[in-house]
């Protein structure tokens, strides 16, 4: 076979991560030796994405008549989403991605901290900004909790660090047995202090910890920092997906871009029987996905061992890096990245993905 012809074939393998073909990342397809190999580029970290990648690549090949093995070269080339309003990016850092919900307790800072230990296993510089002034709880999960950032020079203040990535928190800085009674101003304040007086150092991606609700701090966010996009977290209790909805429809107003949703706790699976339920209903999060024309970027269950190892201070990717929860994020995480380099108009709506625990 001529190499031109298995070209075509590559690029027009489905790339999971987009649902889409891959088209132009495949750069080259060269036989060497009876070999084929595929240099792939994308725009989004591939550490550990050759393991579903390869396959799939490799089929597209065979059903183009290819017998012989085939190599795939992966690289990531990592840049700044597409500029969006008038906000500008703030230097060193590549992308901003919100983590937020209408309502509490949905798992916002649970899917925070998995996501961004997620994007570092694969690769990626990444940062936490915890922007929940009256209820910090990055230091917790990060296993952080106590300490005291440093400062150098006086103004600007060193991030502290977990598991290689760069994490601040009001928490740091305030005593945690004490309450937050700000008015909306301070609170607007401390949150571009956070985010502006931290010395990030270069960053593919700061990930930001939203409060719940449609307030301040989300005005101020996306009106003041230059957010590449924003993560709906949701639970497929109707409430909790009104609430949903009322976040996503706000972002949309100020023109954030809506990378997707993640459905959490959208199964539960029995730790005796291994029966698994859906204890808030079924599809509540595809039906919104589906209704808003954005992408169901992941599924969580709800499983004891995401609260347990969360609030432990060492987060499921960390703790069980192997283990289908942690791979159920490490997926999620490349949707969100994928999503990030994806051309506004072609959003992808990713169908029927279903969670399981084996
Ligand atoms: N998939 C899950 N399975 C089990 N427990 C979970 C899951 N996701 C989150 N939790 C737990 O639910 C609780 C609430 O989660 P989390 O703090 O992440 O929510 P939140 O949306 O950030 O809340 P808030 O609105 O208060 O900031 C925590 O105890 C967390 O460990
Ligand atoms: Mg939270």
């Amino acid at each position: 076979m001529d190499s031109h012809a298995l070209l075509a074939a590559a690029r027009a393998a489905v790339d999971p991560a987009l649902n889409r073909p891959l088209g132009a990342a495949v750069t080259e397809v060269t036989v060497q030796d009876g070999q084929a190999h595929v240099a792939v580029e994308l725009g989004y970290p591939v550490g550990g994405y050759a393991r579903e990648l390869g396959p799939v690549v490799s089929s597209a090949l065979q059903a183009a008549g290819w017998s012989g093995p085939v190599l795939l070269n992966l690289s990531a080339r990592l840049k700044a989403a597409a500029a969006q309003g008038s906000v500008k990016p703030i230097p060193g850092i590549l992308n901003i991605v919100a983590v937020a919900s209408g309502k509490g307790g949905v798992g916002k800072s649970t899917t925070a901290a998995n996501l961004a230990l997620a994007l570092s296993a694969q690769g990626a510089r990444v940062g936490i900004l915890d922007a929940d002034i009256y209820g910090p709880s990055q230091p917790l999960m990060m296993g952080l909790a106590g300490e005291r950032p440093t400062s150098r020079d006086g103004k600007h203040i060193e991030p502290l660090r977990a598991y290689g990535i760069a994490v601040m928190s009001i928490g740091f800085l305030i005593d945690a047995e004490q309450p937050m009674v700000w008015r909306g101003p301070m609170v607007t304040q401390a949150l571009m202090q956070l985010l502006g007086d931290t010395e990030w150092g270069e960053l593919d991606y700061l990930i930001v910890d939203m409060p719940p609700g449609t307030g301040d701090t989300q005005l101020t966010l996306s009106q003041r920092v230059p957010v590449s996009g924003v993560v709906i977290v949701t639970t497929p209790q109707d409430i909790a997906l009104l609430d949903a909805r009322k976040g996503l429809m706000m972002f949309r107003k100020v023109a954030v871009p809506v990378l997707g949703i993640v459905e959490n706790m959208a199964l539960h699976i029995c730790t005796r029987c291994g029966h698994a339920e859906h204890v808030f209903g079924a599809g509540g999060g595809e039906r919104m996905a589906a209704e808003y024309g954005v992408p169901v970027l992941g599924s969580l269950p709800l499983d004891i061992r995401i609260r347990e190892q969360a609030d432990g201070g060492r987060p499921t990717v960390v703790a069980e890096p192997t283990g289908p929860l942690a791979l159920a994020y490490d997926s999620m995480a490349r949707r969100v990245a994928a999503q990030l380099c994806a051309d506004a108009t072609g959003a992808t709506v990713f169908p029927n993905l279903s969670v399981s625990d084996d």
